[in-house]
């Protein structure tokens, strides 16, 4: 498929994706999230594709929902338009691949939304992150008000969205809203450089790791260990975990098969 506001890549295992409305500083209209939809799903059909680098092009990540396109918005529209949202992210959460944000700019609002709903943020430390919306009449519409809490407490949470502060990728790393902050020139080069440890590791257990994680965060810790232990005996089925132990036993290289 091609797309006009997105740039989606592959380099080996890895999935390459890039917003790509720089004009805009890459908002998030309609259009750029359906597009969104169908690479993730192309993604997750794509069995070579092990790990995704979610980026922006240009000098942000993402500045937020397209606020042109939402400016005159009825309220079903304004729901509509929170459900695309929600939609897409949770799609992208749940997606049985590691994604990890290379967040290079400006993450307000929905872009900020976006690098939440990714397993891992690295951050340039040009980055600015926050969530403006109550300044603009609105709260934050794509999960901020959810995922925001569950990663950085809700008293931070409840700061950051009611005084809408920007903050700086430090900060940013200091309440835990972010893995790691590097210089602009190596953002990219770090993001795939995780990518591809990360690929290097049994792409099955890699993806029931996340799984679990996900699913456990939402359950009660006896649930969640039962579930746990369901996923670490399906690992057993799998001709990866046999070539992990075999190779460990026998003191040479491993090779994943993703099977
Ligand atoms: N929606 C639509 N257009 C946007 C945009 C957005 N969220 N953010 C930036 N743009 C556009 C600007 O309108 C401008 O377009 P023109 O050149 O046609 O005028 C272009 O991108 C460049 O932006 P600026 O000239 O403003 O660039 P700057 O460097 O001076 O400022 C900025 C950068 C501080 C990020 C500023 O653009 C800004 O404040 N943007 C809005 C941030 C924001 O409020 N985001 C939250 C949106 S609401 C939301 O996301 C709801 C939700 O949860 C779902």
């Amino acid at each position: 498929m091609n797309y006009s506001n997105i740039i989606f890549e592959k380099e080996g295992n890895l999935a390459i994706v890039k917003i790509n409305r720089p004009k805009a500083l890459n908002a998030l209209n309609s259009d750029t999230l359906k597009e969104l939809d169908n690479v993730i799903d192309a993604i997750a059909q794509d069995d070579e594709v092990y790990v995704v680098v979610l980026t922006g092009e240009g000098k942000a990540f993402v500045a937020g929902a397209d606020i042109s396109e939402m400016k005159d918005l009825n309220p079903m529209d304004g729901r509509n338009f929170g459900m695309l949202g929600n939609k897409v992210f949770r799609k992208l959460e749940n997606l049985g691949k590691p994604v990890i944000a290379a967040v290079n700019g400006f993450a307000l609002g929905g872009g900020c939304e976006l690098s939440m709903a990714c397993d891992i943020r690295i951050a340039s430390n040009k980055a600015k992150f926050g969530q403006p919306e109550a300044g603009l009449g609105i709260t934050p519409g794509f999960g901020g008000t959810q995922r925001l809490a569950r990663l950085v407490g809700e008293g931070m949470a409840k700061q950051l969205i009611y005084t809408g502060d920007i903050i700086t990728s430090e900060e940013a790393l200091r309440i835990g809203l972010v893995n790691k902050v590097v210089e602009p020139e190596v953002l990219l080069d770090e993001a795939k450089g995780m990518a591809n440890k990360i690929a290097k590791n049994a792409p099955i257990a890699v993806k029931l790791c996340k799984a679990a994680i996900n699913k456990g965060m939402q359950m009660d810790i006896d649930s969640a260990l039962m579930y746990e232990a369901e996923v670490f005996g399906l690992c057993f089925s799998t001709e990866d975990q046999k070539e992990g132990m075999t190779a460990f036993v026998e003191k040479r290289e491993k090779e994943f098969k993703n099977r």
